[in-house]
């Protein structure tokens, strides 16, 4: 899976060597590479030319991540005030944001109505009637989705399912509590309903589930009135490991299209995806110094110099990833380590990592596919600054996102 970085003995990121990243901006560092993100972005572009294309910014909000999206012709969704603010600051305009979130708060529906965005996602009824209250305040009609749950179980893991009929996302089709919802928002002459939206759950490897939850939804739909829109969500997964197979973005979109055409009868509402992971995932690369090579029984452990609060994904999801070694990219990877982290806790970032024999204290280790939830849900777990993000394309480099300093981690705090 690192082949592609190798140029004769280095390792290049976008054309930069990765010498050059780690001599300017040290580690641990995520890059991030522009070439990988519009490609990932026009794939989804032309299996779906007719489709409204958003992204997750939830993956990464990166502004810079933001930036090269917008300028590829998506719209965003944004799920809190900060994602909204991030969008806006990125260049996105109001009517290019999509707000999510199953607990929005009243500046979040304050400025959905007066920004206005494209759609407002209503995941619960207390909702309804707040949004409508801010929309009228400024006499504007709001245009919103109707969240629905499915009833479909995604195969993958718990913490990132939310498509069965027990979660706390979204309104339940088989309850009735969808079609409350619409007719709620009906009776509202400030809001538009637009239609529905499902997001089933995350790294999904193809399309299964969704065709499911589409042909479940359109056999509810009939009674909800006209649908101008059906948003699927995002769910596409990528290659963490050699193992990891996801369906090809063509084969995913084409079998999510035909179940809609086929469920609404030849007359399908305008499909959304809102892609993050498949968008962003894979152009991103962490990479980490060896600080201790300890052995321990018949287990040789590597200590890098970052983990749980760069990269929480393997506690919280029991997330698989590969590495390699960016020092010596050229030797047989053969031996198996345990690639822990520097935090005080067991932070195993690999159980198995196959890296050279040979590697040692002072290599760098990267760790491929870390561009979605990993900078996003980067923590200061034990007072380490957060990395800093450089983003790669045609042999440049930029430093997207400073390292955090030790000053910046103290700003809002007073001793008394
Ligand atoms: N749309 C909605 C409404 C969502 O809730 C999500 C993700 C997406 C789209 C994008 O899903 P994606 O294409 O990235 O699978 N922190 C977890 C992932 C949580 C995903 C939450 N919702 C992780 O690191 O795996």
């Amino acid at each position: 899976m690192f082949e592609r970085f190798l140029v004769g003995p280095h390792l290049e990121f976008g054309g930069v060597k990765l010498e050059e990243i780690v001599d300017t901006v040290g580690t641990p560092v995520y890059i991030l590479d522009a070439a990988v993100i519009r490609a990932r972005c026009q794939a989804f572009r032309k299996a779906a030319p007719d489709a409204h294309l958003a992204y997750a910014s939830k993956a990464n909000s990166t502004l810079a991540v933001l930036d090269i999206v917008r300028q590829e012709g998506f719209d965003v969704d944004a799920a809190s005030m900060g994602e909204m603010e991030a969008a806006l600051r990125a260049g996105f305009k109001g009517p290019q944001i999509t707000l999510h979130g199953n607990a929005k708060n009243d500046a979040e529906l304050d400025s959905a109505a007066k920004l206005p965005v494209r759609r407002v996602v209503i995941d619960n009824a207390e909702e309804i009637d707040r949004l409508a209250l801010f929309s009228e305040a400024i006499k504007k009609k709001t245009s919103v989705l109707v969240r629905v749950a499915p009833g479909v179980d995604p195969k993958t893991h718990m913490a990132i399912s939310t498509g069965q009929e027990d979660t706390k996302f979204g309104f339940s089709l088989t309850s009735g509590a969808a079609l409350e919802a619409v007719k709620a928002i009906k009776k509202h002459k400030s809001l538009k309903f637009c239609g529905l939206h499902f997001h089933i759950g995350s790294q999904l490897m193809n399309s299964m589930d969704h065709v499911a939850a589409v042909k479940r939804v359109a056999s509810f739909a009939e009674e909800m009135g006209k649908i101008e829109d059906l948003v699927v969500g995002g769910g596409l997964g990528v290659r963490y490991t050699p193992e990891d197979e996801p369906q090809a973005i063509q084969h995913f979109v084409d079998s999510i299209m035909h179940a809609a055409e086929i469920g609404f009868k030849g007359k399908p509402p305008k499909i959304g995806f809102e892609p993050g992971r498949a968008i962003v995932g894979e152009a991103g690369t962490t990479i980490y110094r060896v600080m201790v090579r300890k052995q321990v029984g018949r287990k040789t452990y590597l200590t890098v110099d970052g983990g749980l609060a760069d990269n929480p994904r393997p506690q919280l999801y029991e997330a698989q990833y590969m590495a390699f070694n960016a020092t010596r990219p050229s030797e047989d990877h053969f031996k198996e380590f345990k690639l822990v982290g520097h935090h005080c806790e067991t932070d195993t970032l690999i159980e198995s990592a196959m890296l050279p024999k040979a590697t040692e204290v002072g290599d760098l280790i990267a760790v491929p596919s870390t561009g979605a939830y990993g900078a996003a849900m980067a923590s200061n777990y034990n007072r380490y600054p957060r990395p800093a993000t450089v983003v790669v394309e045609n042999r440049k480099a930029f430093i997207a996102v400073h390292r955090e300093t030790i000053d910046q981690m103290f700003v809002n705090e007073r001793l008394r």
